[in-house]
């Protein structure tokens, strides 16, 4: 990277007072999408889908990630695992649908077959016609290639170097932070998940955005109504996340009086608290007494991001039918919400392809985790610094 560069980064590393944000090649440029996916997300832990989409075993998935063709398969051993989708023969993509395999997962070229642990298990006329074995063909040697996974609040997480350190070890403040919330969540449905499809924007100014709560009076008229700007604070930390939370939530009731089921045992300050942390680089969940939301943002150019939204809940039984209507209700308000958002967060792209902006002014008070998001993004790409 040439010098002004690392000035720029530099700015961006600035105390808040001082500093200005990332600049426009990070936003715009077609390079900086091949930069950040080898020194931002191949390193980390990225957000690539949900364990969701592979309740049962023999489940598969398969997942395109900055172009990288990977598979999530729920192994017959109960464990969901992530693969590079690619056959260890000549490299075709091995799935290329998402369903459920009943034996082994087999490639349509010459039929090797793996089982779903990754395992090499078959390799016909790999001998010759007849003969199923080659004694330089070490099945042990050749199964799929796994990809570092985890699976936190049933987002899958994967670090594609290898090298990250543990996901625990990474967001250790966070999960403590949301100890409470460690039991398990229910998927609402697919009647309560949508997809915001292309957002022209860049990736990064969908995660900036989920963590201020600045906007809120002036693109969140009526959410702002209830949860006021002054009930807000921002959730700073040291660690690879940072987000904002409310001090005016209210547990959903429909007409009847009814509520969803409650996560077990929390203390007192769930009542009116929710939580929105963004889990860098590409993930958001919000917690709350009733449910939780997780959202993967997939980058799909410079300018193209897809945001894919589950809501998940306390207790299976809020999947029962006689729940359907308040859950559509919850959806549709996070649905309308996130909606509103939109449209700014695609004109911050459009701003930064004015030649002469200069990455941006943080407020000192309200825009601190982003500033934090934007420090943590430069680290990466300054020299002589290593990243988390
Ligand atoms: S490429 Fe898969 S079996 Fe040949
Ligand atoms: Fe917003």
């Amino acid at each position: 990277m040439n010098v002004h560069f690392q000035d720029e980064l530099k700015k961006a590393s600035a105390p808040i007072e001082k500093a200005t944000g990332l600049p426009n090649w990070f936003y715009t440029s077609e390079e900086s999408m091949a930069a950040e996916k080898e020194k931002v997300f191949a390193p980390n832990w990225a957000g690539i889908g949900f364990a969701k989409d592979v309740p049962e075993p023999g489940d598969v998935k398969p997942v395109f990630f900055l172009g990288e063709p990977l598979v999530i398969v729920h192994g017959r051993d109960h464990k969901v695992r992530v693969f590079h989708n690619a056959c260890r023969h000549r490299g075709v993509r091995l799935v290329e649908e998402p369903g459920k395999t009943t034996g082994l997962l087999r490639c349509r070229y010459h039929a090797w077959c793996y089982s779903t642990e990754g395992k090499l298990k078959q390799t016909p006329h790999v001998g010759g016609p007849g003969i199923h074995h080659h004694k330089d063909i070490n099945k042990d040697e050749l199964g799929l290639i796994e990809v570092r996974s985890h699976i936190f609040k049933d987002v899958v997480f994967v670090n594609l170097s290898g090298g990250a350190k543990p996901f625990e070890e990474v967001f250790k403040t966070a999960l403590e932070r949301w100890k409470e919330f460690e039991q398990p969540i229910y998927h609402g449905g697919e009647d309560s998940s949508f997809k915001l499809l292309n957002l022209k924007t860049n990736w990064k100014l969908a995660v900036e955005n989920f963590c201020e709560a600045y906007h809120l009076p002036f693109i969140h008229p009526g959410l702002n109504e209830i949860s006021k700007l002054e009930d807000h604070e921002n959730i700073l930390s040291k660690a690879p996340w940072s987000g904002q939370l409310t001090r005016a939530f209210n547990a959903s009731y429909d007409e009847g009086g009814r509520n969803f089921a409650f996560f077990s045992n929390l203390s007192k300050k769930w009542d009116t608290e929710a939580e929105y942390v963004a889990f860098y680089p590409n993930v958001q969940i919000g917690v709350h007494k009733d449910h939780t939301f997780a959202i993967v943002i997939e980058p799909k150019s410079p300018g193209e991001t897809d945001e894919h939204i589950e809501l998940y809940y306390a207790d299976p039984s809020m999947r029962d039918e006689e729940w359907e209507t308040m859950r559509n209700t919850n959806a549709s308000m996070w649905k309308s919400i996130f909606k509103e958002d939109v449209d700014v967060i695609q004109a911050m792209y459009h701003g930064r392809r004015a030649s002469g902006f200069d990455g941006g002014h943080f407020s000192p008070v309200m825009d601190e985790a982003t500033h934090h998001f934007h420090g943590w993004i430069a680290s990466h790409f300054m020299d002589s610094t290593k990243a988390t």
